[in-house]
């Protein structure tokens, strides 16, 4: 596929599913920087006609990243050119930067896990099974839905104290998209930390019961572990003409019911950013929204979507003092710096997403979406020996805003 310029052809049609694994020789990120209105819509207008991968949608205040293959590159340095955009290369080859993404080999035998490397989806359910096999007093582990590939949407509820009782629900989820993979990473370092040290957290299980879902997209992560591994979108087919196109999926985070379809959503099967056909169309969202409508006894204190790449801390405006705790704690441990602000001025307008939903419909106040690390350097490549790092800061950064939460209640 080449580069429109003219945006008369081709409306929205992404990049589709034909680069597997081993086949990204020859391509690269660029990082831009509109610094002109002019600039800043040819880029949003180059976005929409859905020819490249954006690994960044275009922000005015932020970059956009785009990742071309040899043909687009050159198209793509003429545009640039033209309307003179600041612009460097983030990731030269980004082939070779696949190798440093190792996917352990574990047999789960519902106790082994490890984060020196990332994992198939099988194994971390495995293990999440096992959790809750081994630790029945902390951990209920919930399928609150299956996918179009008939894959498990599992739920850890860790909880001490009466079961009978509902302490305020604190919600976490990751992998909404599947290249996304340090999320899922951190998500289930979070879990095994309060599951196999609840006394260093006495204080925050004390106060809340924590709800995790560490893959909300398990079958757009099976096809990024095993075929292509910037696979964002699900994978389910849209039942017209853009299936004979190979075009797959929707963006989940697209797809909720607050605002859905408006700005900074696709309306067509091929875009990266697709939303589906109607709010709730997908069994993915469905499920979240079922399950907090079957808890309605829970009161929801916090939610935390987490997703990469661009280490951002997303929060509407009223809730920003613990969003600044939180980054403020991120820094201090090993100085991996955060922006904090609402979504469309940190990044971009993107309707139907998850925190939205969570802080308009379901009402709960500090609703955040996080942009883990890095910066961009390898983006949504980030080598395994990261994960630790990363999941280590991140939870120290959500639990001492949590902290600050539960001393306001
Ligand atoms: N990277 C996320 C996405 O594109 C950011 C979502 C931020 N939330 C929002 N409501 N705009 O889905
Ligand atoms: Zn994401």
């Amino acid at each position: 596929q080449s580069l429109s310029l003219s945006g008369a052809t081709n409306d929205d049609v992404g990049p589709q599913d034909a680069e597997i694994l081993s086949n990204f020789k020859g391509y690269r990120v660029y990082r831009l920087q509109a610094n002109s209105t002019k600039a800043f819509e040819a880029l949003v207008k180059l976005h929409d006609e859905g020819d490249l991968d954006f690994w960044q949608a275009p922000s005015f205040r932020g970059e956009t990243d785009i990742m071309v293959n040899g043909n687009q590159e050159k198209e793509l340095k003429d545009f640039m050119g033209f309307y003179k955009i600041d612009n460097s290369v983030l990731i030269d080859d980004l082939d070779s930067l696949m190798n440093g993404q190792r996917l352990g080999r574990l047999k789960s035998d519902g106790k082994a896990m490890s984060w020196t490397e990332y994992h198939y989806m099988e194994t971390i359910f495995d293990w999440l099974d096992g959790l809750a096999t081994f630790y029945p007093e902390l951990v209920t582990l919930h399928s609150i839905g299956t996918t179009t590939d008939g894959n498990p949407l599992k739920l850890v509820k860790i909880s001490v104290g009466r079961k009978d009782r509902h302490k305020p629900g604190i919600y976490i989820d990751a992998l909404y998209h599947g290249r996304e993979w340090i999320s899922a990473a951190v998500a289930t370092w979070i879990i095994n930390e309060l599951v196999t040290a609840p006394s260093r957290y006495s204080t925050l299980l004390k106060h809340f019961d924590f709800y995790i879902v560490p893959i909300m997209n398990p079958d757009g992560y099976a096809h990024s572990c095993s075929y292509n591994r910037l696979w964002r979108k699900s994978r389910k087919t849209s039942g017209t003409w853009a299936d004979f196109l190979g075009c797959r999926g929707v963006d989940l985070n697209r797809n909720f019911g607050f605002h859905f379809g408006g700005p900074g959503s696709g309306t067509i099967p091929c875009s990266l950013i697709y939303r589906g056909t109607h709010a709730f169309s997908e069994p993915e969202t469905s499920a979240v929204r079922d399950f907090i409508y079957e808890n309605r006894n829970v009161k929801w204190a916090a939610y935390f979507a987490l997703h990469s790449y661009g280490q951002k801390w997303m929060t509407p405006w009223y809730v920003i003092r613990v969003a600044r705790i939180g980054i403020a704690a991120i820094e201090s441990h090993r100085g991996t710096k955060f922006d904090v602000g609402s979504a469309p001025e940190v990044l971009y307008m993107a309707s139907g997403g998850s925190d939205d939903w969570f802080k308009g419909a379901v009402g709960c106040k500090y609703s955040y979406t996080i942009e883990l690390p890095d910066y961009g350097f390898y983006g949504f490549l980030l080598p395994s020996w990261e994960i630790i790092p990363t999941a280590n800061e991140t939870w120290f950064g959500i639990s001492t805003a949590l902290r600050s939460i539960a001393r306001q209640r």
